[in-house]
């Protein structure tokens, strides 16, 4: 597979067309990125199913960048300023607001410390229950994912209150209280995206502006990343070119949308993403980036590169691949290898993935964007450690094998749904019972105040879908969820069932989720509530949402 303009390898090493950007500089040392690392991008895309990938080193003086394979389909290749969503690389820059912010002492009482509750007193409130955790909890908590929150992702809404406005910042902090925390605070790594816009709203409520703004002047004009936005409005009217999202079909190896078994994901909006997941960048703005935090360079100063770069909660991650388990900092993940330390972050949006990893002691660094959902970072995985590797001089015999490792996590994510019933209920009886009611009468409309509206419906035609059943089954819709999940209802026994969730615009289950279900039948013989325990990176709490219609 060759780029159409003839121009194979590092397409920045094209004159004329991309001169003007000054892609490579320095030039003192081989560019990596030759022929040879071009047939391994595009066998590794090929593997994983990856339509196009861009990719950028940063070494010493030198900065080099390539793009392989396709941005959209049919044939609009990637180059290196072709325009991906960042995902979850952005809170790496939301916690370099937080340093600058706390630089500029702007307001004295801000540290790394300070309770977020003395921050948006009225929008920080917690259960009842955690009284301790609504007092402590700090900025410093929220940005290290040690708060004790799990992800609660699926509860995330656009819309938001009777009059159904449109998603805020407040909004979300104040979804909160409606929500169970899994662990004490500051005692296991719980990622969580929720407290990055708790985070967001901290900040818009302290600048009185638009966190994108605050990026775009304190860090992305000073560094020249004028291809990096924080809206889709603001990508789609950029420019660069907007890479496609695409999802690939697993469930067979037919034709199915655009040729090769791709389907696309419609764009996304942003706008709920804020610190937790809005930008959308180029390969060579996130090298302008990665310069700047390996050599610790202006517009952050000392101090701030120290602050972010400070790991805070610890251990992060089994540490496979890595020479020890993990710590995370403020927005990046650090760990040791071979004697390096290794900031690392991944960002996943449906549709895409980014890898960003830097290594300050070498002044090196590595950035992969391109257009799927995990099979991206898989493949970026692949391709960053090759470079990374080479760059050490390690040995391929002690070599992390990242794409075998790729591979199997593929297979066994996709296996693991046929398993699913007996790791949710360990314990159910062999002979189960049915359900109590005929399933027309578990239909409705079932309300958690974080969560919102779960409709359940029976859904007669199931031959949809990738978990097929000849029997009409239930099918949940949450409406208005940032993450359009379908819910498929599966009977295990009485009032129990099991809950496979997947993305509606990406179907291929390689993001799907599972949850425990109970429907609790009121005295009138009705159900009235719906009790939920999704299971994500175990278990998100309980959740039960009571019928209203
Ligand atoms: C890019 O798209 C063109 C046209 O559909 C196709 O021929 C080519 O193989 C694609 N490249 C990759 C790397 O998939
Ligand atoms: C980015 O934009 C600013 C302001 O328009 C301009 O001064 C600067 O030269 C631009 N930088 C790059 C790298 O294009
Ligand atoms: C799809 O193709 C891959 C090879 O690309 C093969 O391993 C897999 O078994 C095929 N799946 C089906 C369902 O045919
Ligand atoms: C939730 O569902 C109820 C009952 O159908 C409806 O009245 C309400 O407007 C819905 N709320 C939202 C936010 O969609």
């Amino acid at each position: 597979m060759r780029l159409p303009s003839g121009c194979a390898a590092a397409l920045l090493l094209c004159p004329g067309s991309l001169a003007s950007q000054k892609v490579l500089t320095g030039g003192h040392s081989q560019n990596p990125l030759d022929d040879a690392f071009e047939r391994f991008a595009l066998e590794t895309l090929g593997k994983f199913h990856v339509p196009g990938l861009a990719i950028a080193i940063v070494d010493g003086e030198n900065t080099w960048a390539a793009g392989y394979g396709n941005a959209t389909l049919p044939g609009t290749p990637v180059t290196p300023s072709t325009l991906f969503y960042g995902g979850s690389t952005t809170k790496a820059f939301t916690a370099a607001a937080f340093a600058q912010l706390i630089d500029s002492g702007a307001h004295p009482d801000l540290s790394w410390r300070t309770p977020l509750a003395s921050l948006i007193r009225e929008d920080f409130e917690l259960a009842p229950e955690y009284a301790w955790a609504q007092e402590h909890l700090t900025l410093e908590d929220a940005l290290s994912h040690r708060t004790g929150f799990p992800r609660h992702d699926k509860s995330l809404s656009t819309r938001y209150g009777p009059d159904g406005h449109k998603a805020t910042m407040r909004d979300l902090a104040r979804s909160l209280r409606f929500l169970p925390m899994v662990h004490e605070p500051r005692v296991e790594f719980r990622y969580c995206n929720l407290m990055f816009m708790v985070a967001s709203h901290v900040l818009q409520t302290l600048t009185g502006r638009w966190l994108g703004t605050t990026l775009r002047e304190g860090i992305w004009r000073p560094l020249g990343m004028n291809g990096t936005y924080f809206s889709l409005e603001d990508a789609q009217a950029a420019p660069e070119h907007l890479a496609m999202g695409y999802w690939w079909d697993y469930s067979s190896n037919r034709s199915s949308k655009n040729g090769g078994g791709y389907g696309e994901v419609p764009f996304a909006g942003l706008d709920e993403a804020s610190g937790a997941g809005a930008v959308v960048s180029t390969v060579l703005d996130y090298a302008k980036w990665i310069r700047c935090l390996a050599n610790e360079e202006e517009p952050l100063s000392k101090a701030a590169h120290a602050a972010i770069k400070t790991p805070r909660m610890t251990p992060v991650g089994i540490g496979k691949g890595w020479d020890g388990p993990g710590s995370y900092a403020l927005g990046w993940m650090v760990n040791p290898y071979k004697g390096h330390t290794v900031y690392n972050h991944a960002g996943g949006m449906e549709g895409y993935g980014a890898e960003v990893f830097f290594l300050p002691d070498l002044g090196y660094g590595v950035v992969t964007l391109a257009n799927t959902a995990m099979t991206s970072n898989m493949a970026g995985k692949t391709l960053a450690w090759k470079l990374i590797n080479d760059k050490l001089g390690v040995a391929e015999e002690d070599r992390y094998d990242w794409a075998a490792a790729g591979k199997k996590s593929i297979q066994d994510i996709l296996s693991s749904y046929d398993s699913a019933v007996d790791r949710l209920y360990p314990e159910r009886t062999e002979q189960p019972l049915p359900p109590a009611l005929p399933l027309q009468k578990y239909a409705g409309t079932y309300y958690h105040p974080a969560y919102q509206n779960l409709t359940v419906q029976v859904d007669e035609a199931t031959s949809s879908g990738s978990r097929q059943s000849s029997e009409p089954q239930l099918k949940g819709t949450r409406p208005n969820a940032v993450w359009d999940v379908s819910y498929e209802f599966e009977h295990v026994s009485g009032e129990f069932w099991a809950i496979f969730m997947d993305m509606t615009k990406s179907p291929n289950w390689l993001s799907g989720q599972v949850a425990k279900a109970e429907f609790r039948l009121g005295p009138d013989g009705w159900p009235d509530k719906l009790v939920v325990e999704y299971m994500e990176d175990g278990t998100e709490g309980v959740i039960t949402y009571k019928r209203v219609e």
